[in-house]
This record gives C-alpha cells, sequence and structure tokens, in this order.
C-alpha cells in the first residue's frame, strides 16, 4: 500500500535528517568529515550497513573533485573498481536518500550533500522568527520535559493576545528540530489563524505529512488516517491559533471531537495548540486526567522584557518598570506603546510626564470581538464594577466584597453561584487578574491597567450599555 510503503522509507530519513540537524548547527560550513558522519548514518538507517572503506574512499575524492584516477592513487583501490563497482551502486543509493529528485553523481556530490543538509526541518507554515527571543526559560524546560516523558498527547498554550504564545511555541519546535535528545520523525507548524474547517485542516496536515496519501472522503476517517500515523511515527504538530467559533454549533463540535480524539485515541505524538483561551471543553479534559494539559502564559519576566525594551530603543531601568508594570510584561503590548512613544512623543521623558495607559489597536479590537459576541450582562456588571472599584483606590476587591455588593445592587436577582463562575470565567478570558491574600488566604480581583482602561473608556458603549449613567475615564 502507497500509505504504509512511504512511511517506511520517509520516515527513517527524516529521523535521520533531524540528527543530521543537530549535528551541524551551521551548514554552510559543513566539512567533509561532517558530511561523511551524516552520510553514514543514513546509509546505515537504508541499508542496516555503514559505509564501506572503497566507498568513502569515493566520497572523499568526489567531495575534493578528484577523477577516479587519482583516487585510485590515493587509495589500495584499483581505478576500475572504484568507478565501476563502488561508485555506481554508491550514487544509486545516495540518490535515493539525499537526492529529493535529482540524480547524485561524483560532480554534485558535494552540493546535493550541503542542499539536504540546509533543508527546513518544519514542514507546515512557516514558522514565525525567534531570532530575537527573551527568556521563557522555565516554561521551555517544563514543556521539554513533559514532550520527552510523552505524558500528553496535547498540550494548550493559553493567554491573552499578544503575551507570546506563538513566539513561545516556535521557539520550542526550533530548539527541538536542532535537539538530539528529541526522536521526533515529524516537526510540523501549521497556522490555523484562517479558522480552517476540520476536513480542510486535517486534509492539510496529511498532505504535509505524506502528499501521496489517498485521502478517505468523511471528516472522521481522515482523523483515522491521521490517528494511524500519529501512532506508527512520532510527530511533534504545532496548530497555532487554534481557536474554536463558539457562534458556529457545527464547526464547534466539529473541532471539538478532532482535539477529543487526538487526546484520546493512542498514539506516540504531540499537538500543541496556542488560544487565547481555555474552553470549558479543554478544561473538562485535565479534569477527567486525560493525557491533556495546559500552560496558562503570563507577561515575560522583568529581566527579559528589559531586554525587550532596550531593544525598543527604552533603557532607563525606572521606566521600563513601570512599563512592565502597566503592561505585565506583554511583549506585544509593550512593543505598541513603545513605538507610540517613539512616534508621538519623541522620547521616554516626555511621555512620563504625562504617562497614560495606551490599549493596542489589536488589542482593542479583540476585546471588542469579545464583549460584543461572548460576554453576558452578569459578565459585563463585574468588569464594570471591578474596573470602577479599582479606579477608588482600593486595588483588589475580595471575593466576599464582591458577594456583598452584588447582593446589594442586585438584591436576590444574581446568585453566589452565578458571581462565582462569571469570575471564574473572565480570568479564564484573561480579562480580569486573581491574586490570594497571603493571611486571609481569600481571593481577590482586579483588572490589569490596559484593560481597566478599555473598560472605563469603553468607546463603543459595549459595557455600559445595562447602567450608562456611570460612566468613569481613567487616566
Ligand atoms: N519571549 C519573547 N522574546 C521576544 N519577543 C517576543 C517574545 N514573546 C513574544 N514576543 C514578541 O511579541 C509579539 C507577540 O507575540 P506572539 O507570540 O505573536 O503572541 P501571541 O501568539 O500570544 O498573540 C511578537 O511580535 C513577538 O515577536
Ligand atoms: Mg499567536
Amino acid at each position: 500500500m502507497a500509505y504504509s510503503a512511504s512511511l517506511q522509507s520517509d520516515s527513517s530519513f527524516a529521523k535521520a535528517r533531524s540528527d543530521i540537524h543537530a549535528e551541524s548547527k551551521n551548514l554552510q560550513k559543513v566539512t567533509l568529515e561532517e558530511a561523511l558522519d551524516v552520510l553514514n548514518d543514513l546509509v546505515y538507517k537504508a541499508r542496516t550497513k555503514f559505509l564501506s572503506e572503497p566507498e568513502i574512499v569515493v566520497i572523499r575524492g568526489a567531495w575534493h573533485d578528484l577523477t577516479y584516477e587519482e583516487m585510485s592513487e590515493n587509495s589500495a583501490y584499483k581505478q576500475n573498481y572504484l568507478h565501476r563497482r563502488v561508485a555506481i551502486t554508491l550514487f544509486e543509493l545516495l540518490t535515493e536518500i539525499i537526492g529529493n529528485g535529482e540524480q547524485v553523481c561524483k560532480r554534485n556530490l558535494r552540493t546535493c550533500i550541503q542542499t539536504f543538509m540546509t533543508q527546513d526541518l518544519i514542514k507546515g507554515s512557516k514558522v514565525p522568527d525567534v531570532s530575537r527571543f527573551y527568556g521563557r526559560t522555565k516554561e521551555i524546560t517544563h514543556l521539554k520535559q513533559i514532550i520527552a516523558t510523552q505524558q500528553y498527547n496535547c498540550i494548550s498554550l493559553v493567554g491573552v493576545a499578544g503575551i507570546g504564545k506563538s513566539s513561545l511555541a516556535a521557539k520550542l519546535i526550533t530548539d527541538i528540530s536542532t535537539d538530539k535528545n528529541f526522536n521526533f520523525d515529524y516537526l510540523i507548524w501549521k497556522s490555523v489563524a484562517h479558522a480552517p474547517i476540520v476536513d480542510d485542516l486535517i486534509a492539510e496536515l496529511l498532505e504535509v505529512l505524506d502528499p501521496h496519501f489517498t485521502q478517505p472522503h468523511y471528516t472522521q476517517a481522515k482523523i483515522t488516517l491521521l490517528l494511524k500515523f500519529l501512532k506508527e511515527k512520532r510527530c511533534l504538530i504545532v496548530l497555532d491559533e487554534f481557536e474554536i467559533l463558539p457562534h458556529n454549533p457545527q464547526l464547534k463540535l466539529e473541532s471539538l471531537i478532532f482535539i477529543r480524539r487526538l487526546v484520546e485515541e493512542n498514539h506516540q505524538s504531540c499537538i500543541i495548540l496556542t488560544n487565547r483561551v481555555l474552553f470549558d471543553e479543554f478544561a473538562e479534559l485535565v479534569n477527567t486526567e486525560r493525557p491533556f494539559t495546559f500552560i496558562k502564559l503570563k507577561g515575560l519576566d522583568t529581566d527579559a522584557a528589559m531586554k525587550f525594551l532596550a531593544q525598543k530603543g527604552i533603557t532607563d531601568p525606572r521606566r521600563c518598570n513601570q512599563l512592565i508594570q502597566t503592561y505585565r510584561g506583554n511583549p506585544a503590548e509593550l512593543n505598541d506603546v513603545a513605538n507610540r512613544i517613539h512616534n508621538m512623543f519623541g522620547s521616554t521623558e516626555i511621555f512620563f510626564e504625562a504617562p497614560t495607559t495606551l490599549v493596542s489597536q489589536k488589542l482593542e479590537s479583540i476585546l471588542n470581538e469579545i464583549v460584543g459576541t461572548t460576554l453576558d450582562d452578569i459578565h459585563k456588571q463585574i468588569m464594570v464594577y471591578l474596573a470602577e472599584k479599582t479606579v477608588e483606590g482600593t486595588g483588589k476587591i475580595t471575593i466576599s466584597k464582591i458577594l456583598k455588593d452584588f447582593e446589594i445592587i442586585h438584591k436576590t436577582s444574581i446568585s453566589t453561584l452565578d458571581i462565582v463562575k462569571t469570575l471564574e470565567f473572565l480570568e479564564r478570558m484573561s480579562l480580569i487578574e486573581s491574586d490570594k491574600n497571603l493571611i486571609s488566604k481569600e481571593i481577590c480581583f482586579t483588572l490589569q491597567p490596559v484593560i481597566k482602561k478599555y473598560v472605563l473608556t469603553d468607546k463603543l458603549g459595549l459595557l455600559h450599555n445595562l447602567n450608562s449613567s456611570n460612566l468613569k475615564f481613567a487616566s
């Protein structure tokens, strides 16, 4: 069958290629010895026999552009033997292994090896550039550890827009592609920001894994084929920006079934999702101890955020600290404010003469969307309540205070359970923050400054339409 045959050849080479990549970080400077190591490994994987002495003579000779006569003079083998007996079968084998459609011969061997070794090891869509990536050491170590131990079939990186989910996933998969301790057969990066329907997504994944697959007609059969592949081969697949559209029940159901099958069925692969929100159904998978976990991403730590701001030209430690605090180390928001400081204020000093909290265009439109489509009245009331209370100077509001105030405001119409559920939901959406009082252990809530600014200004009247007489503006 085309399926298993192509699995066989592709995967062993993919694995070999990840070893190769690990061994030669600067591929442009590949030496003959490195190339020999790599070829030896590949050849062994293909025919379970390492390169023989005369084969090495031919490879060395081809590398240095020697004639067969010269190869013979420098070795113990006859010219004819090297040329007719050794080289012909060797090049046939190398064509199969590293040729990528091209006939490998003495003349092009060196170029073929170099091209092969510089091939992109991560298939699928373009991985975000992580050449300027700071911090996240703890998260990366943790992720590598849980991936290595194969504890989970699926890991979700959750956090507010711009916090660095895609960057973290990109850094992780890039690191893994050059790390010898990981023996993935396939590394795949797939951006799903365009929210493809599940059927298309799986078809695209199968196409990336093996263009020769005969794809079944029905979605579930496609998933079954994908799972079979994930069981036979170890794949690391990142589905970046995997958001489930709540407004289309049919699509939502299909997405959830797809994830459930990835989580619950047996395989040896790992799927990483980046999500702005931890869906209820995902939380349920954690609660029921399925091989699913999530990591809630906070902003960059101070050290990493300082480096990030320094690269944007803001270096005064005190100012940096203020910005990091206000924007909670969210790199997209820090980037946006740094640009605005340069473009509108000209310098950090002028900006800080009358500092203001700036909400980036992107965050504003995301919040408009969430507030306009996902929040109901009780969610909005609590957001406005917290924003106003924290402006009054209370900072963090305890759960008992919230319950008491709501009882007074709404008498019996909102139950304690409704409020608790609302607070949990808003926190999951990264719209509010919680903290525990160290002494009383009571939980308290607050809004981060950018969200508070958004709620209080409420340009579109999305939050205050219930009680529009009570608008207040934050500085
Ligand atoms: N650890 C980091 N170091 C440097 N820049 C980062 C880091 N994390 C995120 N960024 C930058 O912040 C911006 C938003 O990050 P991104 O990963 O796209 O966020 P998300 O996927 O959570 O929306 C990007 O421009 C990215 O380059
Ligand atoms: Mg992203």
